[in-house]
């Protein structure tokens, strides 16, 4: 049997990023019901009403369990959730002898500890079919120095979904890995962001970077799939054998 997307209760947490936008705009035109959740109300506002006046947006900030005790409180209350996704991300870059434990924690609540009390709230409201998708990256599967931290946090998301698919089952959890990707975060993560994607594509084996279109197809695959779960998909153009 099919499982459709129209009228399915999608909520994605990051909603200010461009991959969040893209699968957010890919949902609504299979005719699901979307919000985002963001931790700046305005942004998550604004993010939502550019994509349509549909959308809806929440405040939800991943350090804070009560921020995400409230929005499963909510979802609740609204008849509860169909898939929850969450493609938020800190950035701790940079060489060890450098890394903050600031930015290291906050690092670990945007991929590790965030997602776990994501789990911990709205599993129970999840409809039957339904699924948490999370993000991991390809810094865990490529470590190079000063990417300790994104190589520890990316890594932690794999082994994080095969547990809770083990545990929560028969609800599904699922994580999708990027590669490079032309989104608006490698303004400020690089000096010089051109360069590095032309380096990308002619290393890749795809001989592309990755567009946000490839990832939202990837993740409403994982959400639609009946019999996935517990699994990473790598969506990296093959960049982990560049
Ligand atoms: N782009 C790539 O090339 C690439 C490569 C590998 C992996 N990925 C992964 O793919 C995902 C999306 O990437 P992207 O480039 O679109 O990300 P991005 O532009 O950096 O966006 C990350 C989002 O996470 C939100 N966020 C951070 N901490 C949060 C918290 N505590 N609570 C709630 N939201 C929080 C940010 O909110 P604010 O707006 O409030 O800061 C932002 O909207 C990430 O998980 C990233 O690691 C991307």
């Amino acid at each position: 049997m099919t499982y459709s997307l129209k009228n399915k209760d999608v909520l994605i947490v990051g909603g200010g990023s461009d991959i969040a936008a893209a699968l957010a705009a890919d949902l609504l035109q299979e005719g699901a019901r979307v919000t985002l959740a963001g931790r700046d109300a305005g942004r998550t506002a604004a993010a939502a009403k550019a994509i349509g006046d549909t959308v809806r947006a929440i405040a939800l900030d991943l350090s804070d369990e009560e921020s995400i005790r409230a929005a499963a409180d909510q979802a609740g209350t609204a008849g509860g959730l169909d898939h929850l996704v969450s493609v938020a991300t800190e950035r701790a870059s940079g060489p060890v002898a450098s890394l903050e434990r600031r930015a290291l924690l906050a690092a670990f609540d945007a991929k590790a500890v965030g997602p776990i009390l994501l789990a911990k709230h709205f599993a129970p409201l999840i409809a039957e079919g339904g699924s948490l998708l999370f993000f991991s990256g390809l810094g865990a599967w490529r470590p190079a120095p000063g990417g300790v931290a994104m190589a520890a946090t990316n890594g932690s998301v794999t082994t994080l979904v095969s547990a809770l698919a083990v545990e929560l089952a028969p609800t599904r959890v699922n994580a999708i890995s990027p590669g490079v990707i032309t989104t608006d975060a490698w303004d400020t993560a690089v000096p010089d962001k051109q360069r590095l994607f032309q380096h990308v594509a002619a290393t890749t084996p795809a001989r592309r970077v990755g567009r946000p279109s490839d990832v939202s197809s990837a993740a409403r695959a994982l959400l639609t799939n009946p019999f996935i779960t517990g699994e990473t998909l790598h969506v990296d153009g093959g960049g982990r054998w560049a």
